[in-house]
């Protein structure tokens, strides 16, 4: 997948730019990573608990990789937002200050907007069809390696989020007129503004660690996330109401510095790769598991689960795709992702 050429102007780029001021903010000197005789740190940023399945296919890619290394490398996972929100550490790996993060797709749509594509209603049908894509090289690159030049970040694969639902603090959802007037919480992007305002909703953008106050305190009437997320951030215990929109199948990347991938010798890049190869499979197999259990916690802490009206849900939000398929990359890939479906659901 990588090109060995650009890395070089890429190294060039960075120098003439002076990124040497990554230093300054605790970067890596890229002469000498994973040289013998010592120990390169790796700081990786996750908002999630260690108890979310992303935590723990991390720090299990952590000590294999070190142990595969002898030691010369070690990726630090730093959970709980220890290092900013995402927005933020997507700015920290841009600047070199940290080396690799784990951000929602919301976040890279900021940075281009082609990602929305892959953060829309409808796109992926299932995890399965999801994580297929991803894997999909071919498909991938020019979205992956995007921003790579302009912002020195490279996409290497994603953990999915699994599906997500609506959960409120005052009563259940069952059609789009019931969430009129109440304010849910959504990831930091237009177009989830726009979905939930679809879904009959009025959207605030706020960071995943501020949630929980927010709904607690009554600002907001509830958010939307995966069951995994609904009882690892303690929603459930703010609202306890979830509803199964199921409107969205999401997606979290892996971002790293580009130029870091680069200075790597290609036999450590090639095990890096392998091994975060495996922390997705790993991440997967994990996430159904995980699930279900979520679902059991939040029941036997009170939690109710409502049944929404699908077809009301899938009517609201049909017009998304329209709104936000702008150009001709977007539509050849969203289309190009559906076709890649040959699960139940496929169209
Ligand atoms: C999920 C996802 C996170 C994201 C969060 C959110 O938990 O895995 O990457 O930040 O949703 O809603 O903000």
């Amino acid at each position: 997948m990588r090109t060995r050429a650009p890395a070089v102007v890429g190294l060039l780029a960075a120098a003439s730019l002076g990124l040497t001021a990554c230093a300054d903010l605790g970067g890596l000197d890229l002469e000498s990573v994973g040289d013998e005789g010592k120990t390169t740190y790796i700081k990786l940023a996750l908002n999630q608990a260690e108890t979310h399945p992303s935590y723990i296919a991390l720090a299990n890619l952590s000590d294999r990789f070190e142990e595969a290394t002898d030691g010369r490398w070690k990726i630090e996972v730093f959970p709980n937002e220890q290092l900013g929100s995402q927005q933020e550490v997507l700015q920290f790996v841009k600047s070199g200050a940290i080396e690799m993060a784990i951000v929602s797709g919301t976040q890279l749509e900021n940075m281009n907007k082609d990602f929305q594509v892959l953060n829309m209603p409808t796109t992926f049908s299932s995890i399965e069809h999801q994580m297929n894509v991803i894997r999909d090289q071919d498909l991938m690159e020019p979205l992956f390696q995007s921003l790579a030049d302009t912002d020195n970040i490279s996409v290497i694969g994603g953990f999915t989020q699994g599906t997500r639902n609506l959960y409120t603090s005052d009563g259940g959802v069952v059609t789009p007129a019931d969430l009129a007037g109440q304010k849910i919480r959504v990831q930091e992007s237009a177009m989830h503004i726009r979905m939930i305002e679809l879904m009959g909703g009025s959207a605030t953008p706020l960071s995943y660690g501020e949630v929980y106050t927010a709904i607690q305190s009554g600002v907001l009437d509830g958010a939307e996330n995966n069951e995994v997320s609904y009882v690892t951030q303690n929603h459930h215990e703010v609202a306890r109401f979830h509803s199964n929109t199921e409107h969205l199948v999401g997606l979290d990347y892996m971002v790293m510095r580009d130029d870091l991938l680069d200075a790597m010798d290609d036999a450590d890049r090639e095990l890096f790769l392998q091994e975060w190869d495996a922390a997705m499979d790993e991440h997967t197999d994990l996430w159904n598991s995980e699930t279900d259990a979520a679902i059991e916690r939040a029941k036997a802490s009170g939690a109710e689960f409502v049944q929404v009206d699908e077809q009301a849900f899938a009517e609201a939000l049909a017009p998304i795709r329209d709104e936000f398929l702008t150009n001709d990359f977007q539509r050849g890939l969203y289309d190009a992702v559906r076709d890649a479906d040959t699960g139940e659901n496929a169209s």
